[in-house]
């Protein structure tokens, strides 16, 4: 029997859907009638500039969400909280990791993003143009993407750990024109230049007319003349009477890249009116938010979940959003305690991985500061261990606010199996229920589905309001990806368990791609930045469990004839691998091997290199491995390379 935590009594008093009854007969509402339920929402939740008449067209796979309503996302976050007293709330209380601060309340946001928005349009720019955001946890990321939607620019945030190789993918794969940075970002004390990247990105992207530089950090730079413009110049000669354009309610409001099975980034198109009513009502639902509430999402704006939950779902539904610049251990372990203590944080988001970092540096840090303010916690990026997961409720919630375990995607664009804190009991390690709407199923691999307490393949099988469009420029790997293996329906990459109460346990991936700390990495995007290295002729990537990264990223690669294999040329490796995507993808491990085991028809084996590096030892099924010593020669070189780590420490 797993254990339950029943919603706390005072929590579920004066929670928005309070007690199970009220969530399951909102389920049993949307799941009869899903076209009135989100109709009803969209009418009542979202301010249409043309009101839409059609809810959902659905084309299997092709979604169109209340197709003929116009609306703005930017008017959405921001001018339609300026009506009433709401303008001077803070929208974004930003620390920055030397701890200065700075408040915008919704008017002063709404006068600068106005104003960024003009300037950009004085340049040129117009609707439908792709725009790259490639800068660091700092109010202007949050400016930058407002204005795109308000003039109806795609935008694409590239987080800023990534390479300037990285960016030029995205730059090129996008066609975008423009590039707003900063010369630089700080993490743990240094300096990060960014606009030296974007330099060296752009040396070979003729099609970037503009390249706007935020000066952050006074850090020396080159400003190529024509090109390169400076942030304040634009904001200010520029006019802060900027209309929300009405945009269709499909018009793409960004790009995102992600990790999928291949070496290239798939470019995850999400729009605008369905994207944006489910991160603001999954605001309400799974948050809980109420009009007092202090919210910190831990994410960097790189990752979806900086876009859902830092900025568009918190600021559509008029919340105040807290943004850190910095990093969780700097400069001492207790940060993120100092800064729940210091603004009286309510709600709290933050990623397994960085919990599990937090048990390990002690108790005594969160045991400094004043934690009482908190009233709900949540935990996103991958499943959360029990032991993680009750430490996270004991020692920072002091027992009494409810844990919302969030299972989502960046392809989900929101929330979708998550406790409601008020009606739904949590069970450590699920993320429990579908929400409103949500219809999932764990199927095998013929798709039936598996009875309770087996575990198959997690599927979605009614199309959401947040879901992801297609692939950018590539709808045929959309098709192929996510709605070819299990035909008619969302296919997740993610195994789960649905257990005899209905409760969905997610397992973690199926396919090759890896999650490390949260952030997920393809197999194969590293192990082509490894083969473009003189040095290598093959390589094969994989996940091995690891305690606080969830998983850690180990690869296998043979040299070419004429090199030596050697510790220096493997610690050479995981630095180019850092400099190819960025330090996030930088490999714990790099083994050197004679030979990587394949299958007769020349695949490499990774589900038999995954088991060494998990067990040391293989087990599985070798039938049809060509060679099988091969495999016991690497997990022979693995055991000598163990016992010499251990004679040497
Ligand atoms: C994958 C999506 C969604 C924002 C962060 C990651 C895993 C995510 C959970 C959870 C178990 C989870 C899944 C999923 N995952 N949240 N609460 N429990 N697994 O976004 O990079 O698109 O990765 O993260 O494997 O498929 P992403």
């Amino acid at each position: 029997m797993d254990e339950s935590f029943a919603p706390p009594a005072a929590f579920q008093a004066q929670a928005r859907v309070s007690g199970i009854a009220a969530y399951q007969k909102l389920y049993a509402e949307a799941l009869a009638h899903p076209e009135a339920f989100w109709g009803d929402l969209a009418r009542r939740q979202l301010d249409w500039l043309q009101p839409f008449t059609r809810v959902l067209d659905w084309d299997s796979p092709h979604a169109q969400w209340f197709a003929d309503g116009k609306i703005n996302a930017c008017y959405n976050c921001v001018d339609r909280h300026l009506a009433g007293w709401r303008r001077n709330k803070a929208a974004i209380l930003w620390e920055g990791e030397n701890f200065e601060q700075r408040i915008l309340t919704y008017q002063e946001l709404h006068r600068k993003v106005a104003k960024f928005a003009n300037a950009l349009k004085k340049l040129g720019y117009r609707a439908g143009d792709r725009a790259i955001i490639y800068l660091p946890m700092i109010p202007e990321a949050a400016i930058a993407m407002l204005a795109c939607a308000r003039i109806g620019l795609i935008h694409s945030v590239v987080f800023a750990g990534f390479s300037a190789e990285a960016l030029k993918t995205r730059i090129d794969d996008l066609e975008a024109t423009l590039v707003i940075t900063a010369d630089a970002g700080r993490r743990r004390g240094r300096e990060i230049l960014l606009k030296r990247n974007v330099d060296a990105a752009l040396a070979d992207c003729p099609g970037v007319r503009r390249c706007i530089v935020y000066q952050h950090l006074g850090a020396g730079i080159e400003m190529k003349p024509e090109r390169d413009l400076w942030w304040n110049d634009l904001m200010f000669g520029s006019s802060e009477v900027c209309p929300a354009e009405a945009l269709p309610s499909e018009h793409p409001l960004y790009v995102l890249y992600t990790s999928g099975t291949t070496g290239k980034p798939k470019g995850v198109v999400h729009t605008t009116a369905g994207y944006l009513l489910q991160s603001q009502m999954s605001m309400q639902w799974v948050f809980d938010l109420r009009e007092e509430d202090i919210y910190w999402c831990t994410a960097d704006i790189g990752w979806v979940t900086g876009h859902s939950y830092i900025i568009y779902g918190p600021l559509a539904a008029g919340a105040t959003t807290l943004m850190y610049e910095g990093a969780p251990d700097w400069p001492e372990p207790d940060r993120f305690w100092r800064i729940i203590e210091k603004y009286r944080v309510n709600l709290f988001y933050t990623s397994p991985t960085a919990i599990r970092s937090f048990i390990r540096q002690g108790d005594s840090w969160p045991q400094k500061h004043d934690l009482s303010s908190l009233r709900l916690l949540g935990s996103v990026g991958e499943p959360i261990n029990p032991a993680a997961w009750k430490w996270y409720h004991e020692t920072i919630g002091g027992g009494r606010c409810p844990i919302v375990d969030t299972w989502w995607q960046t392809e989900t664009g929101s929330i979708l199996i998550a406790p409601l804190p008020g009606a739904v009991a949590a069970k450590p390690g699920s993320a429990t229920l579908p929400l409103p709407g949500i219809v999932p199923d764990v199927v095998d691999a013929a798709g039936q589905p598996v009875p309770a307490g087996q575990q198959g393949f997690l599927i979605l099988r009614q199309p959401w309001p947040s879901m992801f469009r297609t692939l950018y420029r590539d709808d045929e790997r959309f098709r192929e990806n996510y709605w070819a293996r299990f035909p008619g329906a969302y296919f997740t990459g993610d195994a789960a368990r649905r257990d005899a109460d209905g409760y969905y346990w997610v397992l973690g991936r199926v396919d090759d791609v890896i999650n490390v700390s949260g952030h997920r990495l393809s197999t194969m995007e590293v192990e082509s930045a490894m083969v473009r290295h003189p040095a290598v002729a093959e390589a094969a990537a994989v996940g091995r469990p690891h305690e606080l990264k969830g998983q850690a990223l180990v690869v296998f690669a043979t040299v070419k004839g004429h090199v030596q294999r050697s510790p220096e040329l493997a610690e050479e490796l995981r630095g180019w691998v850092g400099q190819e995507i960025g330090g996030f993808a930088r490999p714990d491990e790099i083994r050197l091997v004679e030979a990587l085991p394949k299958t007769r028809s020349g695949k490499i084996m990774r589900r038999l290199l995954r088991e060494l590096v998990t067990s040391a030892r293989v087990a599985g099924d070798t039938t049809t491995l060509e060679d099988y010593a091969v495999i016991l020669q690497l997990s022979q070189q693995g055991k000598e390379e163990e016992e010499l780590l251990q004679k040497s420490e």
